[in-house]
């Protein structure tokens, strides 16, 4: 199994989109897909898919945290059966971890050594593809997650994207000793003429970009302002998007997933 984190320096670039539609077109082509959310900072009613609330990633790490009483973390495992229990179902087929209820969960003093635990338990699931989302906090928990990646994907908007906060990042990162060879940067909404250019972003950052996702037909300033992502995968219906699905799926290319 590929292990594909979605990562931002900033909140709201859109790390939940990109990683929905990512796993949602993988799994569409017929392959097993986990999505697990990894955000602690957004609300629960943003919920990526529209899904039920329970269950979900605090009643994984309450069985992590009940487990670690008795044992180390790095003795915590999971079987295939007992790690689906905390799955939601979506009807693509795609297999959820959600991060309902969150937010005090990322004040847990363990909270990076249980998300380790989390993730190498998913990256051990016979599927094909593990997307993990996250937030854009600089804690911890998000450095180790990063690690256990095979790929990041650092998603950049070009409204706010700011060559220099990913350049700063990427070096505080190698200073903390933490490896950043597998990262890329996935645009997310086409440059325009007065940003910087593709050739001159990845020379600033040392980073590839691996794809850009133009913006959504006719959703550009309302959805940007509600806290609501939409419950659809535009991935389940190309002939809207074409572009977009287009863009999702040259990604999933890059990745090697399909091949
Ligand atoms: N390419 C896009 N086209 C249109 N809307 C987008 C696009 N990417 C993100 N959005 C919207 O922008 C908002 C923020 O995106 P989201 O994925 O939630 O960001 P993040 O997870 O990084 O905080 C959401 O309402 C989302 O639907
Ligand atoms: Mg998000």
């Amino acid at each position: 199994m590929k292990t594909v984190v979605i990562h931002s320096i900033h909140p709201r670039e859109g790390k939940t989109k990109i990683a929905k539609e990512l796993a949602g077109f993988v799994q569409l082509q017929g392959r097993q897909v986990i999505l697990a959310d990894l955000d602690f900072i957004a609300d629960p009613h943003r919920r990526a898919l529209g899904l039920p609330s329970k269950p979900n990633l605090e009643d994984l790490l309450q069985e992590i945290t009940k487990q670690s009483d008795t044992k180390p973390f790095f003795d915590i495992q999971f079987s295939k059966e007992q790690l689906e229990e905390f799955f939601l179902n979506h009807q693509s087929g795609l297999k959820v971890l959600s991060s309902e209820n969150s937010k005090k969960l990322a004040n847990d003093e363990d909270i990076a050594q249980k998300l380790r635990t989390t993730v190498r338990n998913l990256k051990k699931m016979p599927y094909d593809l593990l997307i993990l989302d996250t937030d854009s906090s600089n804690r911890d928990y998000n450095q180790v997650v990063l690690q256990e990646a095979d790929l990041v994907l650092i998603v950049m908007d070009n409204f706010r994207y700011n060559v220099k906060d990913l350049v700063h990042y990427l070096r505080d990162l190698n200073d903390m000793g933490y490896d950043t060879d597998h990262f890329r940067i996935v645009l997310n909404k086409i440059p325009n003429p007065l940003q910087i250019p593709v050739e001159e972003l990845e020379k600033e950052s040392g980073l590839k970009v691996m794809g850009i996702i133009p913006v959504l037909s006719g959703s550009i300033s309302p959805s940007y302002d509600t806290q609501t992502e939409d419950i659809h995968l535009i991935v389940s219906q190309p002939e809207k998007n074409p572009s977009f699905v287009q863009a999702i799926g040259s990604v999933v290319d890059e990745l090697g997933i399909l091949s």
